[in-house]
């Protein structure tokens, strides 16, 4: 009987008796698996930060070493307005941190999505200027002794590596990118500052990324690495891709992260995490409501081993990979690019039970 259909046996009777916890936290775990090759991370949302459900506390803290916020560190939340500042949840998810023994990589300070509204009001180059260095120096300052890393800057980039048009390279020019890594290096000494992207794994805006991080290097401001998101579509990995940029990144001197992992199985006309790229809703983009079928299932347990056995194959270079959201019922891939959908895009199912995808990636070190 394969590893799949062991624990799936074992974890049917459980449910069926409604042990499920018990059985959660008999599973083997991805973090004690990889924890000589790399940090596993996730992303977290608000009900998981706020430990509402101690079953899903647990289930994180025994399957993760490291998290994200998927939301509460972005500016339009933690800097709603011009001279206000929410920390409420920011700061519980650093005690979550501590008191879990996980590491916090924050999220994001420099995004052109995601901002406060006020933004939208200004248009002189001197209160972006202060916005932007109020808004690092007050946020990466509150926490630089209890996060371990920041993406400073995401998602800078268009698919042809050219800078992408935001309301920073409008007024600030091209300098800012640096000059976001020199105040975040100012305000916080010791925490670890990347570049976050997506699709930057593709030849030309990898391209953009090498040439934006040579530009940081040259300005005498610290990068330590470079996360590629990987939003990935099943069946389609770009492993070529992966490999090469993996081993250009890591030229550079810098670490190399996957940094919010998800494999799309629904259709989609288009590549990447634009979140202004939106499908309208209709039935035939939504099949699987009643369940995967299992040659999809198949396929991402496929796709999932092959990512890992290239992770595996660079430890020395990849630091930490990242899935965005604990189980498919958290995916933010259920209502993006179409609106409620029923999406399957992690190792672990609505109920936090293990898919075949997780067992094939942990099979890759029995
Ligand atoms: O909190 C409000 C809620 O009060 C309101 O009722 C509801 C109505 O739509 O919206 C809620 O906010 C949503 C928020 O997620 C929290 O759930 C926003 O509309 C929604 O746009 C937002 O989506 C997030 C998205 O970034 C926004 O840019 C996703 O959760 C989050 O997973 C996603 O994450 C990004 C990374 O930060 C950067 N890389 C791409 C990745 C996927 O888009």
């Amino acid at each position: 009987m394969s590893l799949y259909k062991t624990f799936r046996a074992v974890g049917t009777t459980l449910l069926m008796t409604g042990v499920t916890t018990g059985f959660a936290q008999s599973i083997p775990s991805l973090k004690d698996t990889f924890k000589n090759d790399f940090g596993i991370g996730t992303a977290l949302n608000n009900s998981q930060i706020e430990e509402r459900d101690p079953a899903m506390t647990q289930f994180i803290v025994r399957q993760f070493n490291m998290a994200t916020p998927e939301n509460v560190m972005k500016s339009a939340l933690i800097h709603p307005k011009w001279d206000t500042y929410d920390f409420v949840v920011p700061d519980k998810l650093v005690d979550f941190g501590k008191k879990h023994n996980i590491k916090i990589n924050g999220h994001t300070l420099i995004w052109h999505s995601q901002l406060p509204s006020f933004i939208r009001g200004i248009h002189n180059k001197d209160s972006i200027q202060t916005f932007f260095n109020d808004h690092i120096k007050t946020v990466a300052g509150r926490y630089k002794d209890n996060i371990f890393s920041w993406d400073v800057v995401n998602e800078a980039l268009n698919e042809d590596g050219t800078l992408r048009k935001t309301v920073f390279l409008d007024y600030l020019g091209e300098g800012y990118i640096a000059e976001a890594f020199r105040l975040t290096q100012q305000a916080a000494p010791n925490v670890e500052l990347y570049y976050n992207d997506y699709n930057n794994e593709q030849p030309a805006k990898r391209a953009g990324c090498i040439n934006l991080i040579k530009k940081v290097q040259a300005s005498g401001a610290r990068i330590d690495g470079v996360g590629i998101q990987g939003h990935w579509h099943v069946g389609k990995i770009p492993f070529k891709e992966i490999e090469e940029s993996i081993l250009q990144y890591a030229a550079l001197g810098l670490k190399v992260m996957f940094t919010e992992l998800d494999i799309e199985v629904l259709p989609r006309n288009f590549q990447g995490a634009d979140v202004n790229q939106r499908m309208g809703v209709n039935p035939s983009l939504n099949p699987y409501t009643a369940g995967l079928p299992d040659d999809v299932q198949k396929q991402l347990a496929a796709d999932y081993e092959a990512l890992f056995k290239l992770f595996l194959k660079h430890k020395d270079k990849v630091t930490r990979v990242t899935f965005w959201g604990v189980n498919d019922g958290n995916s933010w891939l259920n209502g993006w690019p179409v609106r409620g959908r029923t999406n399957y895009p992690l190792l672990f199912d609505r109920n936090n039970q293990p898919k075949p995808a997780f067992y094939s990636v942990i099979g890759l070190k029995k």
